[in-house]
């Protein structure tokens, strides 16, 4: 069951999404509540966008939600490749679509031209992205959606150093109504905290580790959760038999050489 009861009050009933990665629900007490911003954060390659995907490609398989996933970084047709390849599909029979806004990039002159958000005026280009997305929920309705990614949003939607920007952006999406999974950037440190991780609900976050003996494994965290009483401890993350799995991580003191 991926939509479970997390929080259970005699007042009203939660609703909570599984990640669908065996091993680490449990440890999020049921899930992901609905209506949540998550980021998920990692160096490139540590399988944020597929982590992502997985999530709705399971929750529509299960037929518990129906997602969206917004790119701005990789093309449709990449991304297609990249799941098929991991035994996930997209379309309308599978529950998920592609919304591809890499093409968003090729109006690069007019929005670097467009100064942007400036707290009091909004930028045409961010405009834009929620008109584009707002149709997007009346068509297809999605209950969960994935922006992939935000530092593109933020440059596109004139709001890359703009507090105020990034307020509006998630105040938009917490009105949007859905569960929505942001792909963000990897802090140079993981004690550097942003504006982004103070306005999420949630936070995972996936690093690459690397062994004394070399072996380099990927590992997630969910840092923050909020309304969830989550462990903060350390999983590795490995890809198999066309699903996530995760276990507790053992650190053998002293032999971990670095984490990206
Ligand atoms: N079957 C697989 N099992 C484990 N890793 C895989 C598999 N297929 C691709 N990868 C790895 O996934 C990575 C890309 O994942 P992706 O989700 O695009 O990462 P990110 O979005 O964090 O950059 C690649 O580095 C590739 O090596
Ligand atoms: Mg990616």
């Amino acid at each position: 069951m991926s939509i479970s009861e997390a929080q259970p009050s005699p007042e009203k009933t939660e609703k909570a999404y599984s990640t669908y990665i065996e091993g680490f629900d449990g440890h999020l007490d049921g899930g992901i509540p609905q209506g949540h911003i998550v980021l998920i954060s990692g160096a490139p390659g540590t399988m944020k966008s597929t982590m992502a995907f997985s999530i709705l490609y399971n929750n529509a398989r299960e037929d518990l939600a129906s997602g969206l996933y917004v790119t701005l970084e990789q093309t449709r047709e990449s991304l297609m490749r990249q799941m098929e390849k991991l035994g996930m599909f997209v379309g309308r029979e599978f529950g998920v679509e592609i919304l591809d806004l890499s093409v968003f990039r090729q109006g690069e002159e007019d929005w670097m031209g467009d100064s942007g958000e400036d707290g009091r005026r909004e930028s045409p280009w961010f405009k834009k992205f929620r008109n584009i997305l707002e149709t997007q929920k009346k068509v297809i309705d999605y209950d969960l959606l994935v922006i992939d990614s935000l530092p593109l949003v933020e440059i596109v939607c004139g709001i890359r150093n703009s507090r105020y920007g990034l307020f509006r952006l998630f105040r938009w999406l917490h009105d949007l109504g859905t569960t929505t999974f942001i792909i963000s950037e990897n802090p140079p440190d993981e004690r550097i905290v942003r504006e982004s991780d103070f306005m999420a609900d949630g936070i995972l976050h996936l690093l690459m580790e690397t062994s004394a003996e070399l072996n380099l494994s990927r590992v997630l965290r969910c840092t923050k959760m909020r309304e969830v009483n989550h462990d903060p401890g350390y999983y590795v993350l490995e890809y198999k038999d066309r699903r996530f799995w995760a276990s507790p991580k053992r650190y053998d003191v002293g032999r971990m050489v670095s984490r990206l």
